[in-house]
């Protein structure tokens, strides 16, 4: 796939097989995010990558439970739905988080994680950024520093869904008005 190509095409996924992706394959998305550039080569981030079961069933009722109540938008507004997966049942998840005392942090990690979705996408697997679930892994001490092994100078960005997809999307509308050439 060319790179024009695996940009266009590339699609947010939220249904996804439950086929594993395999750790060769993983390892190679993961080895092409941390060669996105950062300000001074920071590189000021701290990845979580997460496959087993249990951690995704603890992940997913820890942010149920945080919603409990909140009136949310987009998907994570069917958080009370019996089923509901905020990281829509994708068998791998990344987690990314931020060191707050960098300027260039959120920009970095944003161009890491364009770089996982690409490369992903290249390799036939599907992605989507989770942000809903941020606030309620960096208010849980007991996800954020227990589970995660994150300590207090990094928050939680977005997840990151990764599988093998089980629908292809339209593309969504894009606003070309936002682009003036002066
Ligand atoms: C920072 C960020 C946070 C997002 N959070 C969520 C989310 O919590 N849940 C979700 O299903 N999609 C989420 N998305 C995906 C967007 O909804 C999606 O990128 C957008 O609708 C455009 O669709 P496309 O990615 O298929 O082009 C997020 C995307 C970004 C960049």
């Amino acid at each position: 796939m060319n790179t024009i190509d695996n940009i266009l095409k590339r699609r947010s996924i939220r249904h996804y097989k439950s086929e594993q992706i395999p750790a060769d394959t993983l390892k190679e998305i993961i080895n092409c995010g941390i060669n996105a550039p950062s300000a001074l080569n920071m590189q000021p981030w701290q990845i979580r990558v997460i496959r087993s079961q249990d951690m995704l069933q603890r992940l997913n009722g820890s942010f149920v439970d945080w919603a409990r109540g909140k009136s949310l938008s987009g998907s994570a507004s069917r958080a009370g739905e019996e089923g509901f997966s905020v990281f829509h049942n994708a068998p791998t998840l990344l987690i990314v988080a931020v060191d707050t005392s960098n300027h260039y942090a959120e920009g970095d990690c944003g161009m890491f994680t364009q770089n996982i979705l690409l490369a992903a996408n290249s390799l036939g697997v599907g992605t989507c950024v989770i942000g809903s679930m941020a606030a309620s892994i960096n208010e849980s001490p007991a996800i954020r520093r227990d589970m995660l092994h994150l300590t207090d100078k990094y928050k939680v960005l977005f997840g990151i869904a990764m599988g093998y997809a089980d629908e292809y999307p339209d593309a969504k509308q894009r606003d070309n008005s936002k682009v003036e050439w002066i």
